[in-house]
């Protein structure tokens, strides 16, 4: 039987087995998904991904804090992967390496298709310049939206982040970065997208109500943790619609099972099954 395998340290609350086995389940897939805790320290990834595809592995998802090693691992970096600077699946084709970024992209995916949000000609607020901020630029870019606000505690940061999208062609024009006191001016954004790790922490971030518009969306990229601060600023703020990361994550998992399997599994039912209430 084919295997894959989840790659993180830690691994233990990693959904991704229970997904990619329903995925398999309802898609007829004969393989096997589990769980895999390489240790942290140097070249301890790649040889745990060496030791999986020694025993008959052919593809794997990585977690954190491994999406950097990962694309050093990879002999083929897809430009999702390329730009992100970081990879979170892995398809192993005799000796090569293929890597894929498909956060950002299961990102639009869930906004679009899931959450009924058109991204083309609107306003979109992204907060943060870390990893996961990386990773969504290009694909949100893609959607063509009015304009996007790389936003970030560190400005310098943010406003780096995005001369290195323009240098690589994204318009000046609607790619902006910057510290959070640019919302010092009244600007209304119609997708606050939350893509720091204050979440994790439970820490709110300074955003004043006037960035929110009530008929737009707010949306955490972390999931499984309720209403989180920044959700709770959006809701105080009027926002009608918030979601958190659990679409995300089904999303990328569905585009990781595509790319290994060539069948896309329906999504619907399984983000129902593992959404937690925002309250
Ligand atoms: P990830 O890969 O999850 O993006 P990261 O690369 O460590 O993680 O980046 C974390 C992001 O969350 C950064 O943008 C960080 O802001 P700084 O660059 O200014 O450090 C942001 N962040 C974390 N905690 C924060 C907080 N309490 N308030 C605001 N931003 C925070």
């Amino acid at each position: 039987m084919d295997r894959y395998a989840v790659i993180g340290h830690p691994i233990g609350h990693s959904k991704s087995p229970t997904i990619h086995r329903a995925f398999a389940a309802a898609t007829g897939q004969a393989l096997s998904y589990e769980a895999i805790e390489a240790p942290l320290g140097a070249g301890q990834f790649a040889a745990t991904v060496e030791r999986f595809r020694a025993s008959g592995g052919r593809g794997v998802n990585v977690t954190l804090p491994f999406k950097l090693d990962a694309c050093a691992y990879a002999t083929d970096l897809a430009e999702s992967a390329r730009c992100a600077g970081a990879a979170n699946a892995l398809k192993f084709e005799g000796t090569r390496c293929l890597a894929e970024n498909f956060d950002g992209s299961g990102l639009v995916r869930d906004l679009s298709h899931n959450l009924g949000q058109p991204l083309a000609g609107r306003r979109l607020l992204l907060l943060g310049a870390g990893g996961a901020s990386r990773g969504a630029i290009l694909p949100l870019l893609r959607a063509q939206p009015a304009q996007l606000w790389v936003l970030n505690r560190n400005a310098a940061k943010a406003e780096a982040l995005v001369r290195e999208f323009v240098a690589l062609g994204a318009d000046a024009a609607v790619l902006h970065g910057g510290g959070f006191d640019a919302l010092a001016q009244p600007q209304r954004f119609d997708l606050v997208l939350n893509a720091t790790s204050a979440s994790l922490s439970a820490e709110a971030l300074p955003l004043p109500a006037h960035a929110f518009k009530p008929e737009g969306l707010a949306y955490d990229m972390v999931y499984g943790k309720g209403l989180t601060p920044f959700l709770r600023q959006a809701q105080q703020a009027g926002v009608r619609q918030l979601a958190d990361g659990v679409g995300m994550l089904v999303e990328q998992a569905a585009e990781a099972f595509a790319w290994w399997r060539g069948v896309r599994p329906e999504t619907k039912d399984l983000i129902q099954r593992l959404s937690v209430p925002l309250n």
